[in-house]
C-alpha cells in the first residue's frame, strides 16, 4: 500500500529541496550514484543557458560587424578624396553624427551586458535549486580517485589513460585532470601521490604538445614546482633541486624556487659535509612483504582478490536447497556456504527485480550521508573511512519492506521483532566502508543503549545492484570477498552463542570501481532470539 495523496507528495517534494539545499553545504554529492545522476540534469541546464548566451553573444557580434561594415565603407568614401567629401554639407553633418550619437548607440551596443547577466542570473539560479557539487565535493572525488588507486593497485599512467584493473574504458585524463589529482593530493598534504600525478600530468602535457591538442591552461613551471616539492618532501633532493632548474629556465624571476633552489642545495652541501650518502629512494610500486601484512593491506588485498581463503577451507564448502521455517514464503532456499568458521551464509535469488525497484525508490529521496556512532559519546557522524548515503525504511511504510523482513526470519531462523529498520546504501564513486564490526564492543557503553534490545546478534546484508568492477564485501581476516550479486542475500551471526561478539566476523566495504552499488541490510537484536537460538557459555560457538 502506498500513500498517494497530493499533499503526501507535495511534502517529500519539499523534502526534497530542503535536503537538496542541505547537501550544497554539506558538499557530500559524491558520495553516491544517485545524487550525481542529479548532477547530470544540473549539467544540462548548464549548457542550455550557456547555448542561449553564445547565440545572443553571436547575433550581437553580427550587428557589430555589419556597423563595422558601414563605418569602413564611408570611411573609405571619404578618404579617397578628403576636401570634395567635406565639401558636402550633409556628409559634413553625417561624419559629426557619426562619432557622436552613433558612435555612442555602438559602443553601448558593444558593453551590452543583458545577456550575460541574464545568463549569469540563470547559473545562480540553477546552483540554487538544482543539485550542485561543492570544493568539498571535488575534494572528496578526487580522494575517491586516489582510494581506488591504493586498492586497487593501479599505476597512475594507466589510470590516466583509462585502463580500470585491466579494462580499458573510453574515458581518459587530461594533462590538467591529472594537475588537478595533484593538487588534491598536495593539499591534503599527501606528497606521494602528488608527485605521482604531477609526473603524470607532465608527461600527459608532453603529448598533447606533440598532437597539438593543447588542452593545458596550468603552465609546465606550475607541474614542476608541485613535482619538485613533493618529490624533495618524499627525500630526493637531488631530483627536486634538478626540477626546480628546469623551472627556473622556464621562468628565471620566480621568486619561490630560487628560494627553494638555494634551499636544496644547503641540504645536498651539509649531507654532504656530514658524509651521509645521499641515498635516493627507490621508487617503485612494489611492496614485498618482510612482515605480516596489517589489516588495511588484507582488506586492500582481499578487495582485489589478491588473497583467498585457503583451499582446505573452500574444498569443505557446499551448496544445497533447504526449506526452512514452516512459514516459509519461498519454496525452497538456494544456500551457499562461503565460509564455515565463522559460518557466512550465501543465498541467491531471495529479493526479486520488482521489490529491489520499490526499496530503491522509497529509498532514494531520503538518502543520507552514511554515519558511523562515536564510541565515546555514541553520537552519529559522518567520518571518511565511511563514505555512502544510506536511509532507513520501516515495514510499515510498505508492504515490500515488510515482505523483506518475513524473509530475513525465513533466512535466519530469527525473529525481526527486535531489529533495527532495513538500511538502504548506495555507494557512489570509490564509496567504501573500512573493516568495522557490525556489534557493539564491550568498551562501546553507549551503542545501541537507546534501542534498549542488545547487542547485534546478526547481520543480513542484500545485494540489490551487480557491480561491475570492485566493491565486494571482504572479511580480511579470512582472506575473504563476496561479489555483490544482484537478489543474492549474505547472512552471518555476529556473536558467539555466549553473547560475545566474533571478531572473526571483522568486514569491509571494498571500494567500488566502476558502477553504484545498492545493498540494504537487517541487523538483529539479542532480545527475543532467547528460544530460537539459546544461548551457551560455551565460546566455541
Ligand atoms: C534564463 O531563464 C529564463 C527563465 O527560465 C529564460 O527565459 C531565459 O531565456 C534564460 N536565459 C538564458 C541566457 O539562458
Ligand atoms: C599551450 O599551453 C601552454 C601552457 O603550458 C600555454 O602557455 C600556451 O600558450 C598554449 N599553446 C597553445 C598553442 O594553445
Amino acid at each position: 500500500m502506498t500513500f498517494k495523496y497530493p499533499d503526501a507528495e507535495m511534502w517529500l517534494f519539499g523534502a526534497w529541496v530542503v535536503m537538496s539545499c542541505l547537501c550544497l553545504v554539506q558538499a557530500e554529492l559524491y558520495t553516491a550514484i544517485t545524487d550525481l545522476e542529479d548532477l547530470l540534469d544540473t549539467e544540462a541546464m548548464f549548457m542550455e543557458t550557456l547555448d542561449r548566451y553564445i547565440e545572443r553573444e553571436e547575433k550581437k557580434i553580427e550587428r557589430l560587424k555589419r556597423k563595422a561594415d558601414e563605418y569602413r565603407k564611408e570611411h573609405a568614401l571619404a578618404s579617397s578624396d578628403v576636401s570634395e567629401y567635406l565639401s558636402n554639407p550633409l556628409n559634413a553633418y553625417l561624419l559629426v553624427k557619426r562619432l557622436t550619437t552613433d558612435w555612442t548607440t555602438t559602443e553601448s551596443l558593444m558593453t551590452e551586458q543583458t545577456s550575460l547577466d541574464e545568463a549569469q542570473h540563470n547559473f545562480t539560479e540553477i546552483k540554487r535549486f538544482m543539485k550542485f557539487p561543492t570544493d568539498e565535493d571535488l575534494t572528496g572525488a578526487a580522494a575517491a580517485l586516489i582510494r581506488l588507486q591504493d586498492t586497487y593497485d593501479m599505476d597512475t599512467s594507466s589510470l590516466a589513460k583509462g585502463e580500470l584493473m585491466g579494462v580499458k574504458y573510453t574515458t581518459q585524463l587530461s594533462a590538467s585532470d591529472c594537475f588537478e589529482l595533484g593538487r588534491q593530493s598536495y593539499n591534503s598534504l599527501d606528497y606521494h601521490h602528488t608527485r605521482l600525478w604531477m609526473t603524470e600530468a607532465l608527461a600527459r602535457q608532453e603529448q598533447e604538445l606533440r598532437q597539438n591538442s593543447n588542452k593545458t591552461e596550468t603552465p609546465k613551471w606550475e607541474i614542476l614546482e608541485y613535482l619538485a616539492y613533493s618529490t624533495y618532501m618524499e627525500g630526493n633532493v637531488k631530483t627536486a633541486l634538478d626540477m626546480t632548474n628546469e623551472l627556473l629556465q622556464l621562468y628565471p624571476e620566480h621568486e619561490r624556487a630560487q628560494g627553494n633552489k638555494a634551499y636544496y642545495i644547503s641540504v645536498i652541501d651539509k649531507e654532504s659535509n656530514n658524509k651521509i650518502e645521499i641515498e635516493e629512494v627507490e621508487q617503485t610500486n612494489a611492496k614485498p612483504f618482510d612482515r605480516a601484512p596489517t589489516e588495511k593491506e588484507l582488506y586492500e588485498m582481499s578487495c582485489r582478490g589478491a588473497v583467498s581463503p585457503p583451499k582446505e577451507i573452500q574444498a569443505k564448502l557446499k551448496c544445497r536447497y533447504v526449506s526452512s521455517s514452516p512459514f516459509t514464503r519461498l519454496a525452497r532456499l538456494k544456500e551457499e556456504e562461503a565460509y564455515l568458521e565463522p559460518r557466512i551464509l550465501l543465498y541467491r535469488d531471495v529479493m526479486y527485480d520488482s521489490e529491489i525497484e520499490v526499496i530503491k525508490r522509497l529509498a532514494t529521496p531520503r538518502l543520507k550521508r552514511a554515519t558511523v556512532q562515536n564510541f565515546k559519546t555514541g553520537a552519529l557522524e559522518t567520518a571518511s573511512y565511511r563514505i555512502s548515503k544510506s536511509a532507513w525504511l520501516s515495514n510499515i511504510e510498505d508492504e515490500v519492506v515488510a515482505r523483506v523482513s518475513r524473509r530475513v526470519e525465513d533466512l535466519s531462523g530469527l525473529t525481526t521483532e527486535t531489529s533495527e529498520e532495513l538500511q538502504v546504501v548506495n555507494y557512489g564513486i570509490g564509496g567504501h566502508y573500512e573493516p568495522h564490526f557490525d556489534f557493539a564492543r564491550a568498551d562501546e557503553v553507549n551503542a545501541f543503549k537507546s534501542l534498549g534490545t542488545g547487542n547485534r546478534i546478526a547481520t543480513i546484508l542484500f545485494y540489490m545492484s551487480d557491480v561491475a568492477q570492485g566493491g565486494a564485501t571482504a572479511f580480511p581476516d579470512l582472506k575473504l570477498a563476496l561479489s555483490p550479486q544482484k537478489g543474492t542475500a549474505a547472512v552471518w551471526m555476529n556473536l558467539h552463542a555466549n553473547g560475545e561478539g566474533d571478531v572473526r566476523t571483522r568486514h569491509a566495504a571494498c571500494p567500488v570501481l566502476a558502477g553504484s552499488k545498492w545493498v540494504s541490510n537487517k541487523w538483529l537484536h539479542v532480545v527475543g532470539q532467547e528460544f530460537l537460538r539459546p544461548c551457551t557459555l560455551d565460546p566455541t560457538v
